[in-house]
């Protein structure tokens, strides 16, 4: 079939790219660990289990890519992956890269490289996520429950995302419009606009009248709490590490790239609080 395997299926970008394109009549294939049963479109696709992969690419030309989560180096585990996909002739791969580089992490980065020397396939590299700030992440689970961010990064900014727009991004580099931007190797996805923690708190607070207070504390205390919410102890490092470091300025970096993508701007910051006004009511 000509269609497009979307690993991560499940997931927050995933689930909305597979409506997406289910939206725009192209065959999907939803990948996850559990597939639904009452899915016809779902296959059981585990990174850890290689035998799942050659069915779940099998008959696609097309493949979103959300490496395993808490893999710090995912080449293990995705190089073999990308090799079968290039065996089989897929033409599109749509890499979920994100834009903070992780000390400690060149796995990523060869990933990404992988990515970019086949042509066709490209990489996003995505601002952090606007869902950060809803359960189950950590940073949404404090909100609800003590109304408070606890947070390394002072005053530093990050271009948060919805991750409906990297979802609208991946869409449009999938069906290929016609668009010169497709062209491009590498896109840098960002919201609108640069926002601390401190301005999110505030927006929350005025949208969802739920008030929200950020605590400063320090880089091995965000460890600690990442690693209390079962994200294996490197990677709660090396976040916790990012976190404190956004005070040099490299997150708030904007670009134009969802617009140029997609011919819509991306959702504000106010606009993702209003569509889930009801995520942070208290849970004590
Ligand atoms: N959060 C951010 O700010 C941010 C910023 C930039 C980039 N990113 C990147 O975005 C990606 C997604 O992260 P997320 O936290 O938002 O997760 P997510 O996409 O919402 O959920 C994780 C997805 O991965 C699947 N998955 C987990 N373990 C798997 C395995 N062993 N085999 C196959 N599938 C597996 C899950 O499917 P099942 O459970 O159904 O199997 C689920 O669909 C990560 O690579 C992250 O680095 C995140």
């Amino acid at each position: 079939m000509t269609g497009v395997l979307i690993t991560g299926g499940t997931g927050k970008t995933g689930a909305a790219l597979a409506e997406l394109l289910r939206g725009s009549g192209v065959r999907v294939r939803v990948a996850s660990r559990n597939p639904a049963v009452d899915d016809p479109d779902a296959v059981r696709f585990d990174w850890e289990d290689p035998a799942t992969h050659h069915a779940a690419l099998s008959g696609v030309d097309r493949v979103y890519l959300v490496p395993p989560p808490f893999a710090l180096d995912p080449v293990p585990l995705v190089g073999p992956f990308l090799a079968e996909a290039e065996r089989l002739g897929v033409r599109r791969v749509v890499l979920l890269g994100s834009a903070i580089v992780l000390p400690n992490a060149p796995g990523a980065l060869e990933l990404a490289e992988r990515v970019r020397a086949r042509p066709g396939w490209v990489v996003l590299r995505a601002s952090g996520f606007m869902q950060n700030f809803l359960s189950p992440h950590p940073m949404g689970d404090r909100i609800r429950s003590h109304g408070e961010i606890r947070t390394a990064a002072g005053a530093g900014r990050v271009g948060w995302i919805d991750a409906r727009d990297i979802a609208a991004a991946a869409a449009a580099l999938l069906t290929d419009a016609g668009n010169p931007a497709h062209d491009q190797r590498d896109h840098l996805l960002t919201g609108p606009k640069a926002l601390s923690y401190r301005e999110a708190a505030e927006i929350i607070t005025a949208h969802a009248g739920r008030p929200v207070r950020v605590e400063p504390i320090g880089a091995d205390d965000l460890a600690l709490g990442y690693r209390a919410a079962g994200i294996p102890e490197p990677l709660a490092d090396a976040l916790a590490a990012v976190d404190a470091g956004l005070d040099a300025g490299e997150e708030a970096r904007v670009t134009t790239a969802v617009l140029d993508l997609t011919g819509r701007p991306p959702r504000t910051f106010a606009e993702f609080v209003r569509d889930n006004v009801t995520a942070w009511e208290a849970t004590r």
